[in-house]
């Protein structure tokens, strides 16, 4: 039994933050962030009371008043975060509380940038073994609460933002999820693009307050070049494995981290842009929320039909990157 998508739903907040207004608060300017990054705005949500459950939330019940569903009809929620609401108990279970999924067991999953992508290959055993009938999988972060806005090379990047789906036996083998090849390298991922402060090796003091610790720090060139290898990588391999090529592949829906990123992996891949799904203008690097904020719209706009040959791509901190083949059902 395969694993389909059957459901999807995004959820950003109103409040935009624009470059020219990074531009007031940073040495920074518009043409810079563009040229660089391709991003122009990213969501902020500024209320201190809301935070990732409540991104994570939005996205559940629209899930289900889309798939028609009641909440206690959920039987698995896994949401995929590096910005929880507290480091327990799981912003899954906070969702689960909000949305009165009574009959579902909850919890989260952290691979950075990659999370959805790892949070979905794991739903799909569960769908695949019998296990469940349904799992609902969100990504989703609030990169403000952790993105030191006085550091100019991280501050531009990121966006708070979340998306998901549900998934469920697909009608026959053809569909769902066909494959995946997921990795992970933390000899070489571990200090280049990392969170210090706040966890078991150094909880919060005065210290890690005056050390700007609970602030995202990254060495942008080795990620960057990290990221281009290992997305072109894993896309070709699962084109290869796949046999699929430029011309059967109807969408590549990568990580949303950096659009020169996006254009070397769709390239390597000999994809022409209008194959190539991009949303990074608008929202920026919302981490584990980029590829399900990139399906909710490309659904919503239409744009996925039966038998549509998607390749989704991730990387992120860890290091942690993986790909993806989908036939849409
Ligand atoms: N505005 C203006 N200038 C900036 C700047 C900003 N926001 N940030 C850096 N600069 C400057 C640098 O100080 C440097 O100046 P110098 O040449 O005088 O030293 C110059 O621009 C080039 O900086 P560099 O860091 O080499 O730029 P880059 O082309 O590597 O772009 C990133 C920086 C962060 C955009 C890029 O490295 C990147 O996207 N990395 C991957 C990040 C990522 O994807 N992280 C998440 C992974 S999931």
């Amino acid at each position: 039994m395969k694993a389909a998508i059957t459901a999807t739903a995004k959820y950003v907040p109103d409040e935009i933050m624009t470059n020219h207004d990074l531009e007031l608060m940073l040495e920074t300017n518009d043409e810079w962030i563009r040229t660089r990054t391709g991003i122009s705005e990213r969501r902020i949500m500024k209320d201190p009371g809301k935070a990732t459950s409540f991104l994570c939330s939005e996205v559940a019940r629209q899930l289900i008043e889309k798939r028609g569903m009641g909440a206690e009809d959920v039987e698995l929620i896994i949401v995929a975060t590096m910005t929880p609401d507290m480091l327990f108990p799981s912003t899954a279970c906070l969702v689960q509380g909000m949305i009165g999924a009574t009959n579902a067991w909850a919890f989260d999953l952290n691979a950075a940038c990659s999370g959805f992508l790892f949070a979905l290959n794991t739903a799909a055993r569960f769908i695949e073994s019998g296990a469940h009938r349904n799992v609902m999988v969100i990504g989703g972060d609030k990169m403000s609460s952790v993105v030191d806005y006085t550091d100019r090379s991280t501050a531009i990047l990121f966006g708070d933002g979340a998306a998901g789906v549900i998934l469920e036996p697909a009608e026959s083998d053809d569909y769902g999820i066909l494959d995946a090849r997921l990795y992970s390298d933390g000899k070489n991922g571990k200090d280049h693009l990392l969170m210090a402060g706040g966890g078991s090796l150094n909880p919060a003091s005065h210290e890690t307050i005056e050390k700007r610790m609970h602030f995202i720090r990254q060495n942008g060139k080795q990620v960057f070049k990290a990221a281009v290898t290992a997305m072109a990588d894993t896309a070709a391999e699962i084109m290869e494995r796949n046999g699929l090529d430029a011309e059967n592949i109807s969408w590549l829906v990568p990580h949303q981290a950096n659009q020169r990123i996006i254009h070397a992996t769709a390239e390597r891949m000999g994809l022409s842009e209008e194959k190539v799904m991009s949303n990074i203008a608008r929202y920026g690097n919302t981490t584990a929320g980029t590829i399900p904020i990139c399906l909710a719209e490309l659904d919503e706009q239409q744009k996925l039909q039966t038998g549509s040959n998607l390749v989704l791509v991730s990387f992120g901190a860890g290091y942690t990157w993986g790909g993806m083949y989908i036939k849409w059902q």
